[in-house]
């Protein structure tokens, strides 16, 4: 892609939940964009989201370091989306997460890159026993230590029209008549909007001066597990029982459920589920980038009715 038409962002992990939303953002700006996936036959619903010629799919092994050389090259700033909630025999939270970030972050700084912006997780810290957890943790050191000019974001969880939470929960409501509350659902989590995220990205980048910083990102309401369920469970208008499941019965479960090939539990995710995930007030927030969150009441009818018993236009 020649540089000298706009600036060029070259997103990793392009084709996910939130990539789809930042790509809009960034055409709106004028971007050409780099889109990198392993399967760019896939994701062709990805270029009508440009002008022609606007977005390119790249297909890329993330440790092939010639390939990401050429397209970093050609970059103006790099954006990480990539990551994975659980393992596989082939995919270790330690590569994706931690030595994907160190090869990236050399990169950039080898190849003057203008800013990375890369995004880790809310409620990572020393002593959370989740891989997941240390792995991001790890991965944001390596880019720390490696490349002065890059930015951090760190989100509770996301909500929109493609997460993995609200519909992962509403389709369980399809075929049990109970939703498991682990740990009795007392995690506090601080829900933000995707379209939110995107918006904190494109802060950032828009940003002269924000350099080797960490934003923690959450939405504006500080809301257990348990009140997500019943807000979940007043919009698809369905009665389940919410019933507590204490951590260690939880953790025998997910031993039976992560040997699925998509699985439903892990038990790395009880382990977070530990934790409550909110900002902590010692990193820059939302606030300070200037965007007011939206709630999950104005954003979650919109998406989840497909799950409303009666459809759309049910009344509630
Ligand atoms: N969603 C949330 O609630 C949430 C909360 C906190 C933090 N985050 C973090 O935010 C980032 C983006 O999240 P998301 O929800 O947009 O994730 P997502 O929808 O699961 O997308 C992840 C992307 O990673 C890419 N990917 C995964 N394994 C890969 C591999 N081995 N090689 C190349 N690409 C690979 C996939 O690209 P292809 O399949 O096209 O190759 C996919 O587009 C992740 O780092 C995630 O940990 C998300």
């Amino acid at each position: 892609m020649q540089k000298n038409l706009g600036k060029v962002a070259c997103i990793f992990g392009a084709s996910g939940f939130i990539g789809r939303h930042l790509i809009r953002r960034l055409i709106k700006k004028g971007f050409r964009i780099i889109a990198v996936t392993r399967s760019p036959y896939l994701h062709g619903h990805l270029k009508p989201l440009g002008n022609p010629g606007q977005i390119d799919l790249e297909k890329v092994n993330l440790f092939d370091e010639e390939r990401l050389r050429i397209l970093i090259k050609s970059s103006d700033v790099v954006i990480n989306l990539v990551g994975i909630l659980y393992e596989t025999k082939k995919q270790k939270f330690e590569d994706i997460h931690a030595k994907f970030p160190d090869l990236l972050s050399k990169l950039c700084s080898e190849l003057n890159i203008k800013k990375l912006v890369h995004i880790s997780a809310l409620g990572i810290n020393e002593t959370v026993s989740s891989q997941y957890m240390q792995s991001k943790l790890k991965g944001e050191k390596n880019i720390i230590n490696n490349f002065n000019c890059s930015v951090i974001l760190r989100p509770s969880v996301i909500f929109g029209p493609e997460d993995k939470f609200f519909n992962r929960f509403a389709s369980i409501a399809e075929f049990l008549p109970i939703l498991p509350l682990i740990g009795g659902g007392l995690t506090y989590f601080q829900p933000i909007y995707v379209g939110d995220i995107a918006k904190s990205i494109m802060a950032v980048l828009e940003e002269e001066e924000i350099n080797n910083n960490i934003f923690e990102l959450g939405g504006p309401q500080i809301i257990t597990y348990k009140e997500l369920m019943k807000i979940l469970l007043k919009e698809i208008n369905k009665k389940r029982f919410l019933v507590p499941i204490p951590f260690p019965f939880a953790k025998f479960q997910a031993k039976i459920l992560q040997l699925l090939p998509k699985p439903l539990l892990t038990v790395d995710q009880i382990e977070m589920l530990k934790y409550d995930n909110i900002v902590t007030n010692k990193y820059p927030t939302l606030k300070d980038l200037k965007i007011n969150p939206k709630t999950i009441e104005s954003v979650l009818p919109n998406y989840i009715w497909r799950f409303r018993k009666g459809g759309q236009f049910a009344k509630l």
